[in-house]
């Protein structure tokens, strides 16, 4: 029975299951953007028909910074509908909401117990956020937020994480805490691996081609949201800060807000970056902005379009999330026994 179930799936793991893949995207902004869509969204869609999958709004995650709960509750419906537009497919994939599955949290808590302080300590994204708002400023939650991050993946013995550059760090700590609680109690988690599209695994600011394009910039001037306009988004391409000089040439160092272009226009048609350089070699940068912005504003109009189909039905959104939680329960459930039971605690009986 084993056999024939991992003969019938592409990517069996060596208990014979089907592979699974997980990922989530935090609800904080209104809208997600550009670079979570290329960076992520993209290679969700293309892994859920080979893996067995598991995609989540990690609603826990986003009350670690100021919130207000009632937008809180909006910003889940429309991550919702957004991903489902983005093309994530609840036939194939399980699509749910963090907080109905306790189990991530309870996780959380057994691993805060073999996390170092000094391994939490040196996790750039809590470094980089707490800097901004002063250390008193940041909450416990947004440091151990790591480590509910770990207990995400691991909950669903999760062989493979999709995601940009910028959690690559996360998903080592996750490793590393795997390995640790098999080690010390024995073979319990899959350890997993990041899975990160060099091409696209950093898109930045439009206006600070240094940075990376984030919900969380004060200006969305270099922001392309998934709910822009096509106008909205093609100026911005437009208005895009590009270098000195006129060649239009892939260059990070030298030319990094032009590169950034040429990522974006490759990773929406599909197309290679020299390709671009050829077909652009006797243009300007003006040409390629053009160009750009109007198959940017094409995109987001047809995603919006589709974003706003989807939450114009809350209750089938609402039949989307509960049939995925279920699901994803079925599953956290089991490794949480499992976990329970290797750590020493008495079944309830
Ligand atoms: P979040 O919500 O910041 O971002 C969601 C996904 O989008 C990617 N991303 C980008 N990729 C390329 N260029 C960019 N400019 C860019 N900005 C964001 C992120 O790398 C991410 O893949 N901690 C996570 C959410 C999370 C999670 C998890 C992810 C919670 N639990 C478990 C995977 C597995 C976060 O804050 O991503």
């Amino acid at each position: 029975m084993m056999q024939a179930m991992s003969d019938a799936s592409p990517h069996p793991s060596s208990t014979g299951r089907r592979e699974r893949v997980l990922s989530g995207a935090q609800p904080t902004a209104d809208s997600y953007h550009l670079g979570n869509y290329f960076g992520a969204f993209r290679q969700w869609v293309a892994l859920q028909d080979d893996f067995e999958a598991f995609y989540f709004i990690p609603d826990l995650h986003a009350i670690t910074v100021e919130y207000d709960p009632a937008q809180l509750r909006e910003r889940t419906y429309i991550a919702a509908a957004q991903l489902l537009a983005a093309g994530v497919d609840p036939a194939r994939s399980a699509l749910f909401v963090q907080s109905h599955v306790p189990e991530h949290a309870q996780l959380a808590w057994v691993l805060g117990g073999i996390t170092g302080f000094g391994e939490a300590s040196r996790m750039t994204q809590f470094k980089d956020k707490s800097a901004k708002g002063g250390q008193d400023a940041s909450s416990v939650g947004l440091f151990t937020y790591p480590i509910l991050m770990a207990a995400d993946i691991l909950v669903y013995q999760a062989d493979k994480v999709p995601v940009g550059e910028d959690q690559r760090q996360h998903v080592e700590l996750t490793r590393n805490l795997a390995q640790r609680f098999n080690h010390r109690f024995g073979e319990t988690f899959t350890v997993p691996q990041a899975h990160i599209v060099k091409a696209t695994a950093k898109i930045y600011d439009l206006q600070d081609p240094t940075a990376k394009m984030s919900g969380s910039n004060p200006s969305h001037a270099g922001v392309v949201d998934l709910d822009d306009t096509a106008k909205q988004a093609a100026k911005k391409i437009r208005s895009a800060m590009t270098d000195s000089g006129t060649e239009i040439r892939f260059d990070r160092e030298s030319k990094p807000g032009i590169s950034n272009l040429l990522s974006i226009y490759a990773a929406l048609t599909d197309r290679t970056i020299e390709s671009l350089e050829t077909e652009y070699a006797d243009k300007q940068y003006g040409h390629l902005k053009v160009d750009l912005g109007e198959l940017v504003g094409d995109f987001v109009q047809s995603f919006g379009d589709r974003t706003r189909a989807l939450l114009d039905d809350r209750a089938e959104l609402d039949r989307v999330l509960a049939a995925g939680a279920e699901r994803a329960r079925e599953v956290a459930a089991e490794t949480l026994a499992a976990v329970y039971d290797r750590s020493g605690f008495v079944a309830p009986r």
